[in-house]
């Protein structure tokens, strides 16, 4: 392993980085990025990557946008923080908050803005309370999310997050928080069952869940339209609207986490238009401003806006809030972001590339490692297998997934592993056709090392 450099050495004394095991990073060092331009990041070596993950799956119009740098620096000049607590206001958060109203394909009264997909679905949970005791009825509170879902980090957001190592060791999930089957036909399906057997019954367990704990104690039901840090778990088509039957039938309030979909992802403005959910709310973030600042929001419906009207008059506030809720730099720049997704008509582009993006994942699918090579519109998981006729997992202190992003990032492609050994891949929005087989070439040149390297050790 060549010697850390001084910056590098800096890091590791001085900082805690997120999702990394801590000590690992002591021997090899972080990776340290310093600048971009389109798909492509530059480390301090000055070697270049794709970035096939836009980040963390939200750079979605590339580096180096100046359009978004200009409206950023012009609202800086002009009012560089501003906030909206006490009925103070300014006007990028009005016309972002009009925007997006007109943006949201379910019935929307007021968008609510906060910094991140974790405040968002926090806020979700804290609405729907403070809508149920409004409505009188003070027992309906428990939300029901999935397993292998991802929500976010903070002490509720990471509750529903269904994922165990987002829970061990941080004495969570908190109570009230329940959580239902995975819609990945792959990995849960029983022996025989069509992915629309399947689907119903995992609407059947939801049902019996709903039973079990009483539906007068079930506010609201939580999901990603396609799952993403989960493992990239995109459900069967009449999974959604089975699962609404059910939430319908029980009055449970559906919230769509459009964290990752929202923006085109899928080829569509939001995920849940491409897989047939119908929520009452969604949260927003990433794609919302390109990541070029940290931007969040939650959609309100009347009715709940209205019991909240309700609520905080009974109070004397609605005491919920952060100090940068609305931010104005970054409304402006999620304005300009909007801007660019209808003007350069992004969103239409996607779905034009993705059957080229999808065909390259899908051929890495008879790769000998890969078990399944799964996505939707620009983005995509392959999981990688020790057998693929038993669906066999590797173990996971093998770290065979850890092992085939070393050599991606060798390869000159930064994608990421995810728990049970998915490699996925999401790259900018922006992505050109050409770019789209370079980096499946690159990928394809990483998974072949990593066979090599699996096999040198026997795990194959
Ligand atoms: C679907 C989803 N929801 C919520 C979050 C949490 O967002 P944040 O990291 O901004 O708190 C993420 C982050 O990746 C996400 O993918």
């Amino acid at each position: 392993m060549p010697p850390l450099t001084n910056l590098a050495v800096r890091d590791i004394e001085t900082l805690v980085h997120p999702y990394t095991q801590l000590a690992a990073l002591r021997e090899t060092g972080p990776l340290i990025l310093e600048h971009g331009k389109g798909v492509f990041v530059y480390d301090t070596k000055g070697k270049g990557y794709i970035e096939g993950m836009a980040g963390l799956w939200c750079t979605a119009l590339g580096y180096g946008n100046e359009e978004l740098v200009e409206a950023a620096s012009t609202q800086m000049r002009r009012l560089p923080f501003a906030h909206l607590f006490t009925g103070k206001s300014h006007d990028p958060a009005i016309e972002l908050a009009e925007r997006l109203k007109q943006l949201v394909p379910v019935p929307t009264s007021k968008v609510f803005f906060c910094s991140s997909g974790s405040e968002a679905n926090d806020t979700q949970i804290k609405l729907v309370w403070y809508m149920n005791n409004a409505l009188g009825r003070p027992r309906k509170k428990k939300i029901i999310s999935r397993l292998k879902a991802y929500h976010g980090v903070t002490v509720a957001a990471a509750s529903l997050t269904g994922l165990a190592n987002n829970h061990r060791a941080f004495d969570l999930p908190i109570a009230g928080i329940l959580h239902t089957g995975c819609p990945h036909h792959y990995r849960f399906a029983q022996a025989g069952e069509s992915e629309d057997a399947f689907a119903l019954r995992l609407a059947a367990e939801l049902e019996e869940l709903i039973l079990r704990e009483g539906p007068e104690t079930v506010a609201a039901f939580i999901a990603e339209p396609l799952m993403g840090a989960g493992g990239v778990i995109v459900p069967p088509t009449t999974y959604f609207p089975e699962i609404m039957k059910i939430c319908r039938k029980y009055d449970v309030y559906m919230i769509a986490d459009e964290v990752i979909c929202g923006f085109g992802r899928l080829g569509t403005m939001f995920g849940s238009s491409a897989l047939g959910f119908e929520p009452h709310s969604m949260s927003i973030a990433k794609a919302l401003t390109s990541a070029y600042l940290p931007l969040a929001g939650v959609t309100v419906p009347q009715p709940m806006y209205e019991a909240m009207l309700e609520e905080s008059r009974n109070i004397g506030t609605f005491g919920h809030g952060f100090t940068y809720s609305g931010h104005p730099v970054a409304a402006a720049v999620a304005l300009k972001a909007l801007e660019i997704y209808t003007r350069d008509r992004i969103i239409e582009d996607v779905a034009r590339k993705a059957p080229q993006f999808q065909a390259r994942l899908s051929a890495l699918g008879d790769h000998p490692l890969v078990g399944e090579a799964r996505g939707f519109g620009l983005v995509g998981g392959i999981e990688l297998v020790a057998d693929k006729r038993s669906k066999r997992s590797f173990d996971a202190k093998a770290a065979v997934a850890p092992q085939a992003v070393h050599f991606a990032e060798e390869e000159g492609l930064i994608v990421r592993f995810l728990a049970g050994d998915v490699v996925s891949v999401c790259p900018p929005l922006i992505i050109a056709p050409a770019e789209i087989d370079e980096l499946f070439d690159r990928l394809g040149r990483a998974l072949d090392r990593t066979l090599e390297w699996a096999r040198r050790r026997e795990l194959v």
